[in-house]
């Protein structure tokens, strides 16, 4: 069995190691142009002539949660695409959006800066009824945020593009939904999947929706917000701020003027990590079972081409 191995900033060395050892008598190895044709791949970010040179793998397993720029590229009909499915992002992504929440319902920030000028002075508590968070996207992600915030006692909302029942949050789905969702929303946090649809959703027409002050997350994708839009309603003073992992551009450019706005906060594209380890037992599970004649679509991350995702 040959597996190929093609990621985009990710030091190879220990990823080749972890494969060989969890599937012995394998041969693994850095993808390079002109490579014979492999069984299997494992890909972040790769080029359009890998897949033109690979069309016969029976599996491109991505070492990531988001497929958006596996799907710009002309994938050979009949190879599968497998995403990541948790591989221990999930609790990660928990901690960030737990962390970013609380952080701005308790007014840590408005603290830091008093006491990083020996200022004492208490804020006035506030109602966590007053400050619904609504979770975009209700997959892997999504669900363990909405559970993690449920945790601290906060309303959560959440949005699917399928109607869904998921204890303890209050569900919208759809178009029609999305309206009913953004008008009961304070705290918003993006965590759906970058794709056609949902482009560019978060600009000022969807954000003037959400309630009075609210304030804004996105861990999914740059590509979902129009940054202008939110810088406009936060200087207008209809959202009280954000805090943003992912860039349409990223690194972000050092000239954007997210670094230095006061009410927004920057992080690097971290809020949920590969896991290492986690993912090559995943992968190399998912690629031992369909050796043995499982179906590609008994595997959990299977993308729909269509759908995007
Ligand atoms: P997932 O399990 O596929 O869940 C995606 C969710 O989004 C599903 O609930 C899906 O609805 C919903 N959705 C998709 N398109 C929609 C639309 N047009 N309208 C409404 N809902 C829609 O994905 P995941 O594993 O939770 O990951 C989500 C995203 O997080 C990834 O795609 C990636 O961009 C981002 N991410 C970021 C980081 C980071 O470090 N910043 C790390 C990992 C992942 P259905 O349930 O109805 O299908
Ligand atoms: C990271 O952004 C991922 O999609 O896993």
């Amino acid at each position: 069995m040959n597996i190929t191995f093609c990621c985009a900033h990710t030091k190879a060395e220990p990823w080749l190691d972890g494969f060989r050892e969890a599937l012995p008598g394998s041969t693994v190895e850095v993808w390079s142009a002109g490579a014979a044709p492999a069984d299997y791949a494992v890909v972040w970010s790769p080029p359009q002539q890998f897949f033109d040179e690979q069309p016969a793998l029976k599996g491109a397993f991505n070492i990531g949660a988001g497929v958006d720029a596996l799907m710009k590229l002309r994938i050979p009909p009949g190879v599968p695409v497998v995403r990541l499915d948790d591989a221990g992002m999930s609790v990660q992504m928990a901690e960030y959006v737990c962390h970013a929440v609380i952080r701005h319902f308790r007014e840590f920030d408005i603290y830091e800066a008093e006491v990083a000028v020996s200022k004492w002075s208490f804020r006035k508590p506030r109602s966590r009824a007053e400050f619904p968070v609504g979770v975009m996207g209700l997959g892997v992600l999504g669900q363990r945020v909405a559970a993690a915030l449920g945790q601290f006692d906060f309303p959560v909302l959440g949005w699917s593009r399928s109607p869904k029942t998921v204890a303890d949050v209050q569900c919208f789905s759809g178009d029609d939904g999305f309206r009913d969702f953004l008008a009961a929303t304070r705290v918003l946090v993006c965590l759906v999947p970058l794709t056609a649809e949902t482009e560019d959703i978060l600009n000022r027409e969807t954000l003037a929706r959400l309630l009075p002050g609210a304030y804004v997350i996105n861990v999914a994708r740059g590509g979902h917000l129009v940054d202008d839009d939110l810088i406009a309603l936060i200087d207008g003073g209809h959202l009280s701020g954000a805090t943003l992992d992912v860039f349409r551009v990223e690194p972000l450019p050092a000239a954007h003027p997210f670094w230095a706005h006061p009410k927004i906060t920057v992080t690097p594209h971290t809020s949920a990590r590969t896991q290492r380890e986690e993912s090559i037992a995943q992968i190399a599970a998912k690629i031992l079972a369909l050796q043995q004649g499982a179906p590609i679509a008994s595997l959990a991350g299977v993308v729909d081409p269509k759908k995007g995702y």
